[in-house]
C-alpha cells in the first residue's frame, strides 16, 4: 500500500463532500475504544481516507485489544520476586574439562554435517543507536579488513560448514550446509536484502543461495498512549513499531518456516543478535553441549561486568520457579547492584548475550503458546505523532520470554573476551561502541596468532591495535599454526589465506 503524501489540510474544500467513515468499521473501533483514529477524517483527501481505512482493516483489533489491556494491567501488578540462578545450573568455563569440550565439538560438527543445525539471525527492530540509518549488520566497525558484521557472521558460517564437512569426510563422508534464516523488520528488510545481494551473499555459493538463506519479516504493533489508545503518526496512519525480537516466534509461524525447517531435517536452531562482533555463530561446541544435555532451550551467558551494564540477567522467577531473563530496563537498581556476601560477586551475575539455542520441537510449542500470551513489555518512549512527540508505549515481546515455557533449560558460560563484543552505541559513547568492539576482536585474534607461534610488530601501541584473523581461516583460533608459526605480522592487518 503506497502512502499518499500529505496535502493541505482542507484538500476537500473545493470537491464534493466525501462519505463519512465506513459505519461498520467505526462501530468495531468503538467496541475497543479506538474510534479516535477517525478524528481528522473530515480533513483527509479521498486517497488519505482510503489509506486510513486499509490501515485499520489490516489490524487484528480483538487481538490488539487483548494485548494492550493485558500489558497495561500487568504493569500495575506486583512482579513475582526474583531469585538468583543457582550456581550449579550453569556450566561454567572452569568446570569444563578438555575431554568435554572435544566431545561436544565433535558431536556438534557431526550434527551440522548431518544438516541438523539452522542459524537464525535477529536483525529486525527499528533505527539503531549507532547514528547510521543502515541496518546494524551493514556496519563496519573499522577492522583492518573493513568487513561488516553481516560479513563476519557469513564467513563464520562458511568456516563451520568447512570444518563440519572435513570432520564428516574423515568419518563416514558427507558435506555440510547450514541454513541461515534472517529476520528483518519493515524498516530493515529491503536494505538488508539489497546488502546481501550486492555482496553476493559473502561467498555462500551463488547457486545455493536460494537454498541457504531465507529472509522473513517480523510483525509490527501499534504504539499506544498511556491510556491504551492508538497513537496516530499522521492523520491517516496509525503509528506502529516492530513487535520486539520475541516477534520471531509468530513470524516463524506465519511464514511457515517451522515446517520449512522440519522438511530440511533441522533439529536445532541457534538464534542470535546481530550486534556482537565476536558472536560464535553455529558454534559446534554449544551445539554438542545442547545435544548432550538433551534440553529444549539453552543460552550462552557471561559474567556481568558491572552493576549498570546494559544486559539482561538470567534469574529464577519466584522460589524454585522457571529460568527467565529480566531485561536491564526492568531490573530494579538495588537488585542490579546487590552482592552475594559469600562470593563477593553480583547476586544477579549471569548476563544474557542474546545467543540462544532451541530445539525445533520447542520452537513449535512456543510459536503456538507465546502467541496466546498477551502480556507484552511496555517501553515508554517519546513517539512522533500528529501532536508532536507524545509519551506513549511501544509494545514488545522478547526472545527470552520463551524460557519459562521450556521443559528443560541450560546455561553455558563463555568468556566475554572471547565471545562478547557488543556494538550498541556510536563512537564517543562510553560503552559498547564500534571502537571498543574492534579492540576486543583484535586483542583476541592477536592472542590466537601468538599462541600459534606468530610474532607482531606495531607502530601504534599494542593496546590500540592488533591483528585480525579472517573467519575463513579460523573459527575459534584453531588451524592457525600453518599460517602463523615463525611469521611476523605488522599490526594492524588482516590474516587471511
Ligand atoms: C539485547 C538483549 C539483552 C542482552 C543484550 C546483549 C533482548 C530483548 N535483549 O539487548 O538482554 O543482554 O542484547 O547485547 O534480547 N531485534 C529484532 N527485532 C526487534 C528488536 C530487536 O530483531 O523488534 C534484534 C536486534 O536487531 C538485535 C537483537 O534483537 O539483533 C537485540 O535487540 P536490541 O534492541 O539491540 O537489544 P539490547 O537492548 O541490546
Amino acid at each position: 500500500m503506497r502512502e499518499p503524501t500529505m496535502i493541505d489540510g482542507n484538500s476537500n474544500a473545493s470537491s464534493s463532500p466525501l462519505p463519512p467513515p465506513p459505519q461498520a468499521l467505526l462501530e468495531r473501533l468503538k467496541d475497543y475504544g479506538q474510534e479516535d483514529v477517525f478524528a481528522l477524517w473530515e480533513e483527509l483527501s479521498a486517497d488519505e481516507r482510503d489509506f486510513l481505512v486499509k490501515d485499520i482493516e489490516g489490524l487484528d483489533l480483538p487481538r490488539l485489544d487483548r494485548i494492550i489491556r493485558c500489558s497495561l494491567r500487568s504493569q500495575a501488578l506486583p512482579v513475582a520476586a526474583i531469585e538468583p540462578v543457582p550456581e550449579n545450573s550453569v556450566s561454567t568455563v572452569e568446570e569444563r574439562s578438555m575431554e568435554d569440550r572435544e566431545r561436544w565439538w565433535k558431536m556438534g560438527l557431526k550434527a551440522i554435517s548431518g544438516g541438523k543445525l539452522a542459524v537464525l539471525l535477529l536483525s529486525g527492530g527499528q533505527g539503531t543507536r549507532l547514528g547510521s540509518s543502515d541496518p546494524k549488520g551493514c556496519f563496519n566497525i573499522g577492522l583492518p579488513s573493513g568487513k561488516s558484521l553481516f560479513q563476519l557472521q557469513a564467513e563464520r558460517i562458511l568456516c563451520v560448514q568447512r570444518l563440519a564437512a572435513q570432520a564428516a569426510t574423515e568419518g563416514s563422508g558427507g558435506s555440510a550446509q547450514i541454513h541461515w534464516y534472517i529476520m528483518t523488520s519493515p524498516f530493515t528488510d529491503e536494505p538488508t536484502r539489497k546488502y546481501f545481494e550486492s555482496h553476493k551473499y559473502f561467498g555462500l555459493e551463488a547457486d545455493q543461495v536460494r537454498e541457504l538463506v531465507t529472509f522473513f519479516q517480523q510483525g509490527t504493533i501499534p504504539s499506544v498512549s498511556t491510556d491504551g489508545r492508538f497513537i496516530m503518526e499522521t492523520p491517516f496512519k496509525v503509528s506502529k513499531a516492530p513487535d520486539g525480537n520475541g516477534g520471531v516466534y509468530s513470524a516463524l509461524k506465519s511464514s511457515r518456516l517451522l515446517e520449512d525447517m522440519a522438511s530440511r531435517g533441522i533439529k536445532y536452531v541457534d538464534c542470535y543478535g546481530v550486534d556482537n562482533a565476536l558472536v560464535r555463530v553455529a558454534d559446534p561446541t554449544f551445539v554438542g553441549y545442547f545435544m548432550d544435555k538433551g534440553v529444549s532451550a539453552a543460552a550462552k551467558v557471561v559474567r556481568k561486568a558491572y552493576p549498570q551494564e546494559k544486559v539482561g540477567v538470567f534469574v529464577r522467577r519466584g522460589k524454585g520457579g522457571p529460568l527467565t531473563v529480566v531485561e536491564y530496563s526492568e531490573l530494579d537498581q538495588s537488585l542490579a547492584s546487590a552482592v552475594n556476601q559469600q562470593t563477593g560477586r553480583l547476586r544477579f551475575c549471569w548476563s544474557n548475550v542474546c545467543l540462544h539455542m532451541f530445539s525445533l520441537d520447542f520452537l513449535n510449542q512456543v510459536a503456538n503458546g507465546l502467541e496466546k500470551d498477551s502480556t507484552y513489555h511496555l517501553a515508554e518512549k517519546k513517539i512522533p505523532s500528529i501532536h508532536g512527540f507524545t509519551m506513549g508505549y511501544k509494545l514488545e515481546q522478547f526472545i527470552f520470554d520463551a524460557f519459562p515455557y521450556a521443559p528443560s533449560t541450560a546455561l553455558f558460560e563463555v568468556l566475554r573476551e572471547e565471545e562478547f563484543a557488543p556494538v550498541k552505541n556510536a563512537n564517543g559513547s562510553n560503552f559498547d561502541t564500534p571502537d571498543s568492539a574492534r579492540l576486543l576482536v583484535l586483542r583476541l585474534h592477536t592472542r590466537w596468532v601468538v599462541a600459534a607461534g606468530g610474532f607482531l610488530t606495531h607502530s601504534v601501541p599494542l593496546y590500540a591495535t592488533g591483528v585480525e584473523v579472517s573467519p575463513l581461516c579460523s573459527y575459534a583460533g584453531e588451524n592457525l599454526e600453518a599460517i602463523c608459526r615463525g611469521r611476523t605480522f605488522h599490526a594492524p592487518c588482516e590474516i587471511s589465506f
